[in-house]
Formats: structure tokens, C-alpha cells, sequence
């Protein structure tokens, strides 16, 4: 645990937003070691005071509230740096290993490094390269160096494959951090945990008795500031790639031999193994893009995606994917995954729906028809709990069968806040625990999925913007799952 953690881009949007807020709640939890100081690299001039200055303020904005005091506050950015460097100038590097290494004599960190990669991916690559050719990776047995790297890891699987070649040149796999901040939230860990330690749960977790799974993350946001990059990401390279891919892979994976990052990974990377290929013919009927217009979120209007800023007025980038995917092995055979996201929907919230199977039209079933099956609902974020809704009689003389529900929320109470997640994943990547990182086995089959799709809507012009601001998605996505006798939960 006695490190540096060196940012390169520390004074970008995700240092300020996330990596200070998360140091700062790390250091209140006493879970940083002593023998720890963080290096924001940049190429601004500015002076240890003025980063500091900076840190102090993005940590009071984006903290959790009420948390710690100016005097906490103080304590930890004291042990903040800046350092100006060039990040193509190889001679620069030389200068920040030096620094670096008086730190060490000053803090004890032995030559240990975090080095985190927050900025655009075109620069990954110098980074790296220049990192190996200043010495400042040696992981020789006597200090470690990882590397954390931030999404998109590629832009589609060749890109994904060249980037991965240059990065474990430098570093092998096993110092390699790739970040997916979903596996750091409380309830992504709580899934496995769910499956696997319920004897309720676990036994029917298969065709026999799930009859489709849903698993929905929707955002009122738009696209932001971020233009520039959403334009060739959308919403299948930001979302469905990574975040949801992961999703489906908890939900749907085999119960690993072990508990420790390797057996759960190969659990994991056999799920997207498994998926059905997206054909051409498939994309067509199975999957859905959208573009939002204008309209209104929470009774204010908003514009649409072609009139945000940076963003082209011709854009044809997807806000929206809506689809069904089949997982063939014997666990699932028959059972249909339905994934929805987009940005600029009517509510903030990420969830999995495992809808049980109806029973039998005997008894009840056959008395009360429309009588709804058996639903658990895993609730990842912003409320975090899990609900199970079945059928009991309504109190009353008469025969009368209502659902009713049993919650559990994680987070309900009042002093119950989860950690954020990159707390939790910088708090692994510096006690060398890869569990919740992504295997380079799981970025190329994930690309691999998605090439698919994205080779498919790249030979077609699609017809947006084709839903307003506000609503759930086009028209064709609630056809998606109703043309096969279901709805979307929110919708049902
Ligand atoms: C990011 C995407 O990875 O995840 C964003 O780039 C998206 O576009 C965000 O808004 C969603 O994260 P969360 O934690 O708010 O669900």
C-alpha cells in the first residue's frame, strides 16, 4: 500500500471529480497508508499551493457532504504535488523520475507507483513508451509499478488490440488496471454475493425457472461537455461495451472455483464467449439505436443531441441502445437478455430485472389470469437494495391474489452512504487486487460483440433524431420486448 499515485491529466474533469473526492475519503476511512503522497502531472504551470488550492476545492464540491473537517482536508492535501511536464518531451521524464524519487526518500514510498492514466486515449501510448525508456518500470521484485488505465480502452477491437500490444510491452497484464468504474459500485460486488451465498437464489438461476432478464441503465443527462469524445463513442462504445457488458456478465456467469480474481474472471470472459453472434440480420431485428431531440427532463426543456455543444448538427451517433441477446450455453439456452440504456431518459437509475417464469395455468393461474410472475429486482444505483415481488392473498373474504414486495435497501438509511467507487478501486489497485479491473480477455470478446453491431449500423443511415428528450427511447424499443409478450419494467 505505500505508493505514489502519480496522475497524468491531474487537473483534468475526472482527477477533480473523482480521484481527489476519493483520496480524501480513503484518508478519513485511515484506510492510506502513512508512506502514501499523490503527483498530479500536467502540463500548466501552476505551483504546489495553487494544486493544492484547487484539490481543496474540488474535494468540498464533490466529496460526499458533511465529511471530515478543513483541518482533515489540510492534513490530506499536504501531501499533494503538481509537476509540469510535456508528456512527448522524453527529457521531461527524466526530470519527474528524479522527483519522484526524492518524494520516496521524503514519504517512504520505496519507488512504489500507481501510475494513472486520466487522460485522452491518443496519449496513452506516449505515456507508456516513455515510462519504459526513463527506467521508471521496473517491478523487479523490490518496488511495483502498475498502471491504471482509464475507459475507452480502444475504439474498436483492432485499435483495442494495438493499444493492449504497446501497454504490455511496457507492463504485464498483471500490472495492468483497467478501469470499469461500475465494478467498483457496492451492488455490482453485492451481485455474485446475491447468487452465490442464497440457497433461494442460486437454484432456480437457470432456464428452468428465469424467464428473461432486463438490465437497464438510464440517465437524464445529455451528453455534457464531453462532444468531442461521445461523437465517436455513442452509447454502444460508452455503455455496451463496458458497463453493461459487465452487468451481464455478474448476472449470467457460473459460480467461479474459487473466490479470487482469476476464477472469477474466467466465469466471467465464458459468458461473452458464449453470446449469440450478432449477425447482420440480428442487429436489423435484435437491436435498437436511438438519438434524442429536444424535449423536457423534470419539467425543463432541453435541447437535443444535434444542438448540443461540439457535437455536429448532422450527427448520426446513437444516445440510446436498446437489445436482446441470447447466451447459449445450458444455463440459459432460451432465456432472453433485454439491455436498454441511453442518456436524456425520464429517470436516473441502473437496475436488473430477473423475471421468474408463470406457472402453469392450474389453480391460481388459471382462476386469476394476467397474475404476475415472480420478479427480483436488483437495484444498483442511486437507491441500492434488492426487492422481491411475489403473490399472496389479499386480505378479505374474498379469493383475491395481489403482488406484494419484500425490500432491502442498502443505502435507505440515513447515515448509510456507500463509498464511491473509485475509492474502492483505488484502495485495490494499491493493495494489488485486479479483481474488479477489467482481463484484456473480456475487453476483446466485449469488442468483439460490438464490432459486430457497429459494422452493421455503419453501412445504414438511421432516421434521428427519433425520440424526444425525456421519454424512454424510440418506438422500436418498447416493440423490441413486446413483440415477444413482455415490457420493459418501467414501462410495465
Ligand atoms: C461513463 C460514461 O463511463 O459512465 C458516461 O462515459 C456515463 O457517459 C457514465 O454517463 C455513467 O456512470 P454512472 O456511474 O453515473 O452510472
Amino acid at each position: 500500500m505505500d505508493c505514489l499515485l502519480v496522475i497524468f491529466g491531474g487537473t483534468g474533469d475526472l482527477a477533480h471529480r473523482k480521484l481527489y473526492p476519493a483520496v480524501y475519503n480513503l484518508f478519513l476511512s485511515e484506510q492510506l497508508s502513512q508512506h502514501f503522497a499523490v503527483v498530479s502531472v500536467g502540463r500548466r504551470d501552476k505551483t504546489d499551493e495553487e494544486f493544492r488550492q484547487d484539490a481543496v476545492e474540488a474535494i468540498k464540491k464533490f466529496s460526499r457532504p458533511n465529511s471530515g473537517t478543513d483541518e482533515d482536508l489540510n492534513a490530506v492535501v499536504s501531501r499533494f504535488y503538481y509537476y509540469k511536464l510535456d508528456i512527448s518531451d522524453s527529457y521531461g521524464y527524466v526530470g519527474l523520475k528524479e522527483y519522484l524519487s526524492r518524494l520516496d526518500d521524503r514519504y517512504g514510498t520505496q519507488g512504489n507507483r500507481l501510475y494513472y492514466l486520466a487522460v485522452a486515449p491518443e496519449h496513452f501510448k506516449t505515456i507508456v513508451q516513455h515510462l519504459k525508456s526513463a527506467g521508471m518500470v521496473l517491478n523487479d521484485g523490490l518496488s511495483w509499478q502498475r498502471l491504471i488505465i482509464e475507459k475507452p480502452f480502444g475504439s474498436d477491437l483492432s485499435s483495442a488490440i494495438a493499444l493492449n500490444n504497446v501497454i504490455t510491452s511496457v507492463f504485464s497484464e498483471r500490472h495492468v488496471y483497467r478501469i470499469d468504474h461500475y465494478l467498483g459500485k457496492e451492488m455490482l460486488q453485492n451481485i455474485m454475493a446475491i447468487r452465490f451465498a442464497n440457497a433461494l437464489f442460486e437454484p432456480l438461476w437457470n432456464n428452468k425457472y428465469i424467464d428473461h432478464v432486463q438490465i437497464i441503465s438510464s440517465e437524464t443527462v445529455g451528453v455534457e461537455n464531453r462532444g468531442p469524445y461521445y461523437e465517436k463513442a455513442g452509447a454502444l462504445r460508452d455503455m455496451i461495451q463496458n458497463h453493461m457488458l459487465q452487468l451481464l456478465m455478474l448476472t449470467a456467469m457460473e459460480p467461479p472455483a474459487q473466490l479470487d480474481t482469476e476464477s472469477i474472471r474466467d466465469e466471467k470472459v465464458k459468458v461473452l464467449k458464449s453470446l449469440s453472434e450478432m449477425t447482420p440480420a440480428k442487429v436489423r431485428r435484435d437491436v435498437v439505436r436511438g438519438q434524442y431531440g429536444g424535449g423536457y427532463i423534470d419539467g425543463k426543456p432541453v435541447v437535443g443531441y444535434r444542438e448540443e455543444s461540439r457535437v455536429s448538427p448532422f450527427s448520426n451517433t446513437e444516445t440510446f441502445v436498446a437489445m436482446k441477446v441470447e447466451i447459449e450455453n445450458f444455463r440459459w439456452g432460451g432465456v432472453p437478455f433485454y439491455l436498454l440504456t441511453g442518456k436524456r431518459l425520464p429517470e436516473k437509475f441502473t437496475e436488473i430485472v430477473i423475471q421468474f417464469i408463470s406457472l402453469p395455468e392450474v389453480l391460481y393461474f388459471k382462476e386469476l389470469k394476467g397474475l404476475k410472475p415472480n420478479t427480483l429486482l436488483i437495484r444498483i444505483q442511486p437507491r441500492e437494495g434488492v426487492e422481491l415481488y411475489f403473490n399472496a392473498k389479499k386480505p378479505g373474504v374474498k379469493n383475491e391474489i395481489i403482488q406484494v414486495g419484500m425490500d432491502f435497501c442498502q443505502n435507505c438509511a440515513v447515515d448509510a452512504v456507500s463509498p464511491d467507487a473509485y475509492e474502492r478501486l483505488l484502495l485495490d489497485a494499491m493493495k494489488g487486487d485486479s479483481a474488479l479491473f477489467t482481463r484484456w480477455d473480456e475487453v476483446e470478446y466485449a469488442w468483439r460483440f460490438v464490432d459486430n453491431i457497429a459494422k452493421v449500423w455503419a453501412e445504414e443511415e438511421p432516421d434521428f433524431p427519433n425520440y424526444p428528450a425525456g421519454t424512454w427511447g424510440p418506438p422500436a424499443a418498447k416493440e423490441l420486448i413486446e413483440r415477444d409478450g413482455r415490457k420493459w419494467r418501467m414501462m410495465g
